[in-house]
């Protein structure tokens, strides 16, 4: 998979994406990740990117001139499945959709900032709107590194384990049940007798009827 992510701010991506899994994705070739600086593609003088919005208010705008110009010179490299811009108002981000996103070849992030981006670009040149939640963030990079993070861990190869992604909580449309480590008791608190029982069958119905518990008690919604 190729994800290009378009920003004013790609210092924000040093840590994110230069860890853990991510990091390793990266290294072992199932994912390339490049971030743009939109300012690279303005032809303005002063590289600027944004100005003010029509009719008057507060707050800048991203002109649609530099994003277009990131956009096309991307798609002289590759041809995308998705242009999806982050955005508070857009589609909310959820386990299926992370699922689909993942199954797709080549995607474009863009990140919004300021007071937005001119419309035109939503209208003519993005595909998908997302959100990662009914909150409003600074701008969309987190965002992006969220949605990037949701994706990757699910391509083969990402994680070694491939099981553990597949028993992540809301693949099943339940919550994931609680996980003990060493040591069994912990000044009085002890792991579940069961799970030092060795008897697999009990254990995995254990984890099924504790899945079921939590999910009924946090987010009946799931259920549905
Ligand atoms: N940009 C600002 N807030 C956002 C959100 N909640 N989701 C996606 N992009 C955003």
């Amino acid at each position: 998979m190729r994800i290009d992510i378009i920003t004013v701010l790609p210092k924000m991506f040093d840590g994110p994406l230069n860890q853990s899994i991510l990091q390793r994705a990266q290294d072992a070739g199932v994912v390339e990740i490049n971030i743009h600086n939109l300012r690279d593609f303005s032809t303005h003088k002063q590289k600027s990117v944004d100005d003010y919005q029509y009719g008057g208010g507060a707050g800048m705008v991203l002109m649609i001139e530099p994003i277009s110009n990131c956009i096309e010179a991307l798609q002289k490299e590759a041809s995308y499945d998705e242009i999806i811009y982050l955005t508070p108002d857009g589609v909310l981000l959820d386990q299926g959709a992370a699922n689909k996103l993942s199954t797709l070849s080549n995607l474009i992030l863009l990140c919004g900032h300021y007071k937005g981006i001119d419309e035109r670009v939503r209208q003519h040149l993005v595909t998908k709107e997302i959100s990662i939640g009914d909150y409003v963030l600074s701008g969309g990079e987190l965002a992006a590194a969220v949605l990037t993070d949701s994706i990757v861990r699910l391509l083969p190869g990402a994680i070694s384990d491939e099981t553990s992604a597949l028993t992540d909580s809301f693949q099943d449309g339940l919550l994931a049940p609680p996980v003990y480590t060493r040591p069994a008791e912990y000044k009085g608190m002890k792991v579940p007798d069961i799970l030092l029982s060795g008897h697999e069958a009990n254990i995995d119905k254990w984890r099924h009827d504790q899945a079921e518990k939590r999910t009924a008690d946090r987010r009946p919604d799931l259920r549905e």
